[in-house]
């Protein structure tokens, strides 16, 4: 697999491992640049570690000099049980003093065009360019669904090959339209390609089959189907994955199984 991999036993170890790395990569954003613009996942893998960061970590970065933003956001109010800015404001943002100015939710309750037009403006003066159209994170952090999803990029999505848009929506076509959440707003590749870091989080056996998916294809010379959301990613800066044993189960070289072990 792309990138370094990490192998923890257990998801605490994850978190914790998956914390210091994010505070360091933060503390080096904030002395080099005077700021840390960091992207969160959605999903149910980053709980543990935002739930870490905000009850252990009040402490150890200049949250004042830290922006928030979203990789993807379902389509649901800010407090409805899918929404993921609920799920990290629980379990991080209200412990942590980021001001709330820089707290970039997407606005779930909008209309989706319109939480895209919104997200599209905030994109364009924030973060800060770097060399070109694109806003360069810090670090985003992204989890994989068993399909290889990422954020809300899907297997199939002609989203993955528009290289000129940042943020989009997304109708999950294999939900009723009327079902939370089967509507979605994302970052799009270009992007995530563009971050200084990604970390990948992945745990979990449902994860496994996915996991050595990708690294077995990685050995063949031409995959016989178009490449999944996961498989794109091809990062400016480095990408790291954090994976705990479940998810891990199927690399199957000693390379890949027992890279960093923890
Ligand atoms: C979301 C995420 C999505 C998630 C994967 C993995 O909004 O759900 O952006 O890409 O990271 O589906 O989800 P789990 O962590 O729940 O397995």
């Amino acid at each position: 697999m792309q990138g370094e991999v990490h192998i923890f036993e257990q998801p605490a170890q994850l978190h914790h491992a998956a914390a210091e790395r994010l505070l360091d990569l933060g503390r080096e954003a904030i002395k080099q640049r005077g700021a840390f613009h960091l992207v969160l996942s959605g999903g149910s893998t980053p709980a543990g570690l935002y739930q870490l960061i905000g009850e252990q970590h009040r402490q150890d970065l200049d949250w004042s000099r830290v922006h928030i933003y979203f990789g993807d956001e379902r389509c649901v109010p800010a407090d409805h049980e899918m929404s993921n800015y609920r799920m990290a404001r629980e379990l991080m943002l209200s412990r942590l003093p980021i001001p709330s100015v820089q707290v970039h939710a997407i606005s779930g309750d909008l209309p989706p065009a319109l939480a895209v037009g919104e997200y599209r403006d905030l994109l364009e003066h924030q973060p800060p360019r770097d060399d070109g159209p694109l806003p360069r994170f810090d670090l985003i952090l992204l989890g994989m669904g068993d399909d290889g999803h990422i954020a809300s990029l899907f297997p199939g999505s002609e989203l993955l090959y528009r290289r000129k848009v940042l943020v989009d929506e997304v109708h999950l076509d294999h939900l009723d339209a009327r079902q939370p959440g089967s509507r979605r707003i994302t970052l799009t590749l270009p992007v995530l390609n563009h971050a200084r870091h990604l970390m990948l989080l992945v745990s979990g056996a449902s994860k496994a089959a996915m996991l050595e998916r990708i690294t077995r294809e990685e050995g063949e010379d031409k995959a016989p189907h178009a490449p999944l959301p996961i498989q794109m990613l091809q990062p400016l800066g480095g990408m790291e994955w954090y994976l705990d044993r479940d998810a891990a189960a199927g690399l199957n070289s000693p390379h890949e199984r027992d890279p960093l072990s923890h």
